[in-house]
């Protein structure tokens, strides 16, 4: 056997997405111990990065090492108690995810459906909470990768808190893309991954828990999860004196430090900003062709565009030929949107003006054909 060297691809797809040279170096850089005072350091830079990424002072900001469905797993696994009820918003395949976990950790999930590729109506929510008044938590996917919906984060959160309810927020595809501000949000346990906005390499979960959940989870139940239990893993993440917890992958941080020292260097807003008017400028092109996205405007996440096929095109044959004769890989529609959308990703290192002339000119190659 040979040393495995990939074709290069142009990922734009709903994540993994292409990352800057920068990181790619990075990774490559020598090994550390997991206790190594330079790790350590390094751990501390990355926890002040995502501080500033996630818009928050909390303490708990730091990263599991796993992807973002670990983030998602923790979160659940840490606020949620056997037999406590979670309302879940349900507009797409990832919250439909939450809820299947909630219910594998004892909790009771109870869910409330709305149409996939809108925002979720928080109208909806606050009529669910009334019918439970014993609801504990909230969870929510604010953008949606399987249907392009963006939700109105800030909203949900502010009903949730009126009941009394803790939140657990997923930002796998927004974070850096699109504005999170756990802080001001009064988001309690967020949750996201390397691979999309943060344009890094997929295997890690940042994720961040506020002084609320902190206490929370302080004073509770056993939690049922050893790897996840956050007394534990901040054990390992605060302090004068760290204990070893896991062996942290010393790589991965590395490239996820630089990844979020380009961010910073960028500025959020002028990342958003970025995701936005290339966001828009693909959805002209787009219409050009005759293309029309799924999620109305206003409603859609920049950096994940969904476009319906139209009628009498092989959905699946456009993206191999796509990944055949120009080695660029989009989604395919999941749940009950497959086979009737494509998924194209717009984001972190991906997100400019050439990427875009580049997909529309191989898209119309391909349609052509
Ligand atoms: C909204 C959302 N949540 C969770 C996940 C799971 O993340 P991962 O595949 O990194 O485990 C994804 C993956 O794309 C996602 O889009």
């Amino acid at each position: 056997m040979n040393s495995f060297k990939p074709k290069n691809r142009i990922l734009m797809g709903p994540g993994p997405s292409n990352v800057h040279p920068r990181v790619l170096e990075a990774l490559s850089r020598a090994p550390l111990g997991h206790l190594d005072p330079q790790f350590i350091e390094l751990m501390d830079e990355i926890k002040s990065l995502l501080q500033y990424t996630f818009r928050t002072k909390s303490n708990a900001a730091f990263v599991l090492s796993g992807p973002g469905s670990l983030g998602m797993e923790a979160c659940l696994v840490n606020l949620v108690e056997p037999g406590s009820e979670v309302v879940v918003c349900i507009g797409g395949y990832f919250a439909n995810r939450m809820a299947q976990i909630v219910e594998k950790i004892g909790g009771v999930p109870v869910m409330v459906k709305d149409t996939w590729g809108r925002a979720f109506d928080p109208q909806k929510l606050e009529d669910t909470l009334n019918e439970h008044p014993g609801a504990k938590t909230v969870a929510f996917v604010h953008a949606e990768t399987s249907t392009g919906a963006l939700q109105n984060i800030k909203e949900l959160s502010s009903i949730a808190h009126r009941y009394g309810c803790m939140v657990v927020a997923d930002t796998v595809t927004s974070l850096g893309t699109t504005e999170v501000s756990v802080d001001e949000w009064e988001l309690d346990a967020v949750y996201s991954c390397s691979q999309k906005g943060l344009a890094c390499v997929a295997g890690m979960a940042p994720v961040v828990f506020s002084d609320r959940a902190q206490e929370f989870i302080k004073n509770r139940n056993k939690i049922g999860s050893w790897f996840n239990d956050l007394n534990l893993l901040m054990g390992y993440w605060s302090g004068e004196k760290r204990a070893y917890h896991h062996t942290a992958p010393s790589n991965q941080f590395y490239g996820l430090h630089e990844a979020l020292i380009l961010l910073k260097d960028e500025g959020l807003d002028n990342a958003w900003r970025r995701h936005k008017e290339n966001s828009v400028k693909l959805i002209k092109k787009l219409n050009e062709l005759g293309l029309k996205p799924l999620v109305p405007d206003g409603e859609r996440i920049p950096n994940l565009i969904t476009v319906l096929v139209p009628e009498g095109i092989d959905e699946a044959k456009v993206r191999a030929e796509l990944l055949a004769r120009h080695s660029c890989e989009i989604g395919a529609g999941l749940g009950e949107l497959a086979g009737k959308v494509w998924r194209i990703g717009l984001m972190g290192y991906n997100s400019n003006e050439k990427m875009i002339d580049f997909f529309i000119g191989a898209l119309k190659d391909v349609l052509k054909k």
